[in-house]
């Protein structure tokens, strides 16, 4: 099926339930955003509020998704570890997880802080 980028025979039984829950998270997250503008521009309050709820449900379904993500892909626990429920800049966030040597994702020539915000040591709080 469409779904597939690569030759669903080369896939594992896992790979598989990984494209399942993805496709289900990305499919989740499309209607949050659609049912988000209806709600912005819906004039009957009725349709208005059935589809923010709608809106709210779908939110759900994406986060129980992201939960399977989770449980089952290592690195969306360590992702959610590292910037889910925190507070201030998001995009410092990276530096105090991995003592300022940038992860993978690191943009090319970003200094390294050091940590220098203080909060490296939460890393080791988990
Ligand atoms: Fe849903």
């Amino acid at each position: 099926m469409d779904q597939y980028h690569e030759p669903v025979a080369e896939l594992s039984p896992q790979d598989r339930d990984f494209v399942r829950a993805l496709n289900s998270v990305k499919e989740e997250i499309e209607a949050i955003n659609w049912y988000h503008q209806r709600v912005v521009v819906a004039t009957d309050p009725q349709i208005k509020a059935i589809m923010a709820h709608n809106r709210d449900e779908e939110i759900e379904h994406a986060v129980m998704g992201l939960e399977w993500l989770r449980r089952n892909m290592p690195v969306w626990d360590e992702n959610m570890r590292t910037y889910f429920f925190t507070t201030g800049d998001v995009t410092a966030l990276e530096d105090a997880a991995t003592g300022g040597e940038g992860g993978e994702g690191a943009p090319a020539g970003k200094p390294a802080s050091g940590g220098s915000l203080g909060i490296g040591s939460l890393k080791g709080n988990r």
